[in-house]
């Protein structure tokens, strides 16, 4: 299946697999004994063009941020290939990775928690700076810090203060400042928004579409709040179980989600249209294990319109609906588009 939309990808991720390994004691270790497999990111494609917003989205615990951390090799994948531009990272020695490093950067749900608490923002900000020697004085690392907390809205005297002292929204700023110090093309920004109040989260993302047309910015977005993610992105990727289940165009995903997942996960969230409230969709059960996902279709537990052993069985195939939405479903494409 060709997932590629439009236009040349600036990442393109081919059959992504990235299993985490537990066990208990030494007999896992040395014999596989007890070895328990989490299958967190279980073959996934998908391409992000230059200068676009490009979504994934679903429940917790279903792989998102697995992908971004694979993208940018805080993981690493057992199996795929991560083209950026036309350098597959996962083949790079430490000196091109550490070039990639200045490329590619993510930005993370809390960064109170995320960034070292005896930093200072200044501190915090430099860092990366340092680590790759970019700036020769330290009048130059005083200048850019300066300058980056002016460009994340916050004021130059938040130089001094540390993690603790920011609120919420103001610490991601911190976190979006150290992200951007090394002028990357690409951000993962996970949970960006995620606790925020919503005039504060707005303002956020102000910010973002700002930075990302003064920077030439490439985001790849993760997110379970789909209203949010309705409005920022251009493309928009379902997964459910380490898997993506359902990809295209936002508007075609939010307007007219064919998958059964994304059926009811769009259904959950209030149209704003009037005259177009949607019936909820309630899913039955819990989101099985990632260390046994189910045969065949891995939502066939949960699915509303499962149409019988075949859900159970087989791997659905790849639908495609055209401007590369693609669904993977054992439903007819023609029963899906009704
Ligand atoms: N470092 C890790 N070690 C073991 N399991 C992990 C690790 N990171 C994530 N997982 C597991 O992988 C699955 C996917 O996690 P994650 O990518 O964080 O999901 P999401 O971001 O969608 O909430 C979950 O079952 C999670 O518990
Ligand atoms: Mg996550």
């Amino acid at each position: 299946m060709n997932k590629t939309i439009d236009k040349v990808p600036l990442v393109q991720v081919q059959g992504l697999k990235t299993y985490f390994y537990k066990g208990k004691g030494i007999l896992s270790k040395v014999f596989g004994k007890g070895l328990r497999i989490v299958h967190a990111v279980d073959n996934v494609s998908f391409s992000i063009e230059a200068g676009k917003n490009f979504s994934l989205v679903g429940e917790t615990g279903c792989g998102k941020s697995t992908v971004g951390r694979s993208i940018l090799r805080l993981v690493e994948p057992i199996e795929g290939k991560i083209f950026f531009e036309d350098q597959n990272i996962l083949e790079l020695g430490k000196g091109e990775m550490q070039r990639f490093r200045r490329k590619a950067q993510i930005v993370m749900q809390d960064p109170r928690s995320s960034l070292n608490p005896r930093m200072t923002a200044g501190e915090l900000i430099a860092e990366p700076l340092r680590i790759h020697r970019i700036k020769n004085s330290e009048r130059e690392i005083q200048d850019e810090v300066a300058h980056l907390l002016e460009t994340v809205r916050l004021s130059g005297d938040d130089a001094e203060k540390y993690p603790h002292e920011f609120s919420g929204g103001q610490a991601r700023r911190i976190g979006i400042a150290r992200a951007l110090v090394l002028r990357p093309q690409f951000i993962v920004a996970d949970e960006l928004t995620s606790g925020l109040d919503v005039s504060i989260s707005a303002a956020i993302l102000d910010l973002m579409q700002d930075l990302q047309a003064q920077f030439k910015l490439t985001y790849m977005w993760i997110s379970h709040d789909l209203h949010m993610v309705k409005y920022i992105s251009d493309h928009i990727a379902i997964m459910y179980l380490g898997k993506i289940v359902e990809i295209g165009r936002a508007q075609d995903i939010s307007e007219k989600p064919m998958h059964p997942y994304s059926q009811a996960l769009f259904s959950a969230i209030p149209s704003v249209k009037p005259g177009q409230a949607t019936k909820k969709i309630i899913l039955e059960g819990e989101v099985p294990s990632p260390i046994h996902p189910p045969s065949g279709c891995t939502f066939h537990t949960r699915c509303p319109r499962k149409l019988g052993s075949i859900c159970e069985a087989q791997i659905p195939p790849w639908l495609d609906a055209g401007d590369g939405h693609h669904i993977s479903c054992h439903i007819p494409l023609e029963t899906l588009r009704k």
